[in-house]
């Protein structure tokens, strides 16, 4: 599947001014963190109006039912009624919970998402999945709901940490990996600062968007997003609970590596395929240096929502540019992938 490279990006000030006034809401109400406010609110700030803020500290530790009692409780403390706008500024947490909340409040009011992550411009922004995390699970409460409009504008990530950014990259990667061959052999060699985040981005998006079109609510067709994903979470989880967390995209480069081994095991790629995923994923990521416990990450694979009957069901490349799902993978199959990742010299 190949994607013109038709922009989808905005010029910010622009867009936001015209999507108001063609709204013309009862109010505006922009939600943020201590960064975004840093960083991204002087961009929009003299171009929105009069509008209220809410701030919330910024990390993952805010997605929860507190955080959404400062947001819904902002709300009804300015008194925003259902023509009111919300406006989320910030990275895929600000999205999920601020989105989550805009879409509950009084049944649903319009909002804005302007992402301002690499993560959440090329994942989080489309296929309208909100969320907030409860009792350690993540995103375990939430609807499926689109914005009243996106709005992405690179701009932002010039301001964002590297890591950050590297970490975002993942999912370009794995995009281009499940859907255009075309894409990877063009990022072949090419380091983070030598990419083009107009034309990866809108990639990205196009293609997210088709996808979630097609199958909204993650029943076929969508399950190719969980490339890397099966065995990335186990090792993101894993990680975390050994006080050592690691970014989402990193986990997800490994769990790359790992599921394209797999792939390889099952003869769907072949050796020279394999070792070019995992050069370009090394150089870009290096090797994560961490103990696991193979048998405590299987047992989260397992327990991972997208299985059924204890089965491991995984989506796996099946060539560069393709990518095939629900398919079963064995538990001796993912230890010597695991092997392959974490004791190769
Ligand atoms: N809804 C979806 O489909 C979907 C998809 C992928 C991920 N997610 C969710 O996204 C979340 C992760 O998102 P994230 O990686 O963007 O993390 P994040 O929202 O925590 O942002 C990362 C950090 O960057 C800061 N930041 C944001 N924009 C900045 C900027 N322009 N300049 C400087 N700093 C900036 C933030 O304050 C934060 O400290 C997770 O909760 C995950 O579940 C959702
Ligand atoms: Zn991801």
């Amino acid at each position: 599947m190949e994607l013109k490279d038709q922009s989808v990006t905005v010029q910010i000030t622009k867009a936001l001014k015209e999507r108001i006034s063609k709204l013309s809401p009862s109010s505006t109400t922009v939600i943020l963190d201590s960064n975004t406010k840093r960083y991204c609110y002087p961009t929009i700030q003299h171009v929105i109006g009069d509008h209220n803020l809410i701030e919330l500290s910024p990390g993952e530790a805010v997605k929860n039912l507190e955080g959404a009692t400062i947001i819904w409780g902002g709300l009804t403390k300015y008194q925003v009624d259902r023509k009111g706008l919300v406006i989320v500024l910030g990275g895929g947490v600000l999205g999920d919970m601020g989105g989550f909340c805009a879409a509950t409040y009084k049944r649903g009011i319009p909002f804005i998402l302007i992402p301002t992550t690499l993560l959440a411009q090329v994942d989080a922004s489309t296929g309208g999945k909100l969320a907030i995390d409860f009792e350690h699970f993540k995103n375990h409460i939430g609807i499926f709901q689109e914005p009243y409009e996106t709005l992405i504008d690179t701009q932002f990530l010039s301001t964002l940490p590297e890591r950050e950014v590297r970490s975002g990259y993942a999912e370009v990667i794995k995009h281009c990996l499940i859907s255009d061959k075309n894409l990877w052999i063009e990022l072949q060699g090419k380091v983070l600062n030598q990419l083009n985040w107009d034309q990866l981005v809108s990639h990205s998006v196009r293609f997210k968007k088709r996808i979630t079109t097609e199958d909204p609510r993650e029943s076929g067709l969508r399950k190719i997003l969980n490339f890397g994903h099966t065995i990335g979470h186990a090792i993101e989880s894993s990680a975390l609970s050994q006080g050592n967390p690691i970014l989402h995209g990193e986990a997800i480069a490994a769990g790359m590596i790992c599921e394209s081994f797999i792939a390889k095991q099952k003869g769907l790629i072949n050796e020279s395929e394999l070792k070019e995923i995992t050069t370009y994923l090394h150089s870009i990521f290096g090797h994560l240096q961490l103990q696991l416990d193979t048998t405590n990450l299987i047992e989260l694979m397992i327990q991972d929502k997208k299985n059924q009957n204890q089965k491991i069901l995984m989506s796996l490349i099946n060539g560069i540019g393709h990518c095939v799902w629900d398919v079963e993978t064995s538990t001796e199959e993912i230890q010597k992938a695991m092997d392959y990742y974490f004791n190769r010299v």
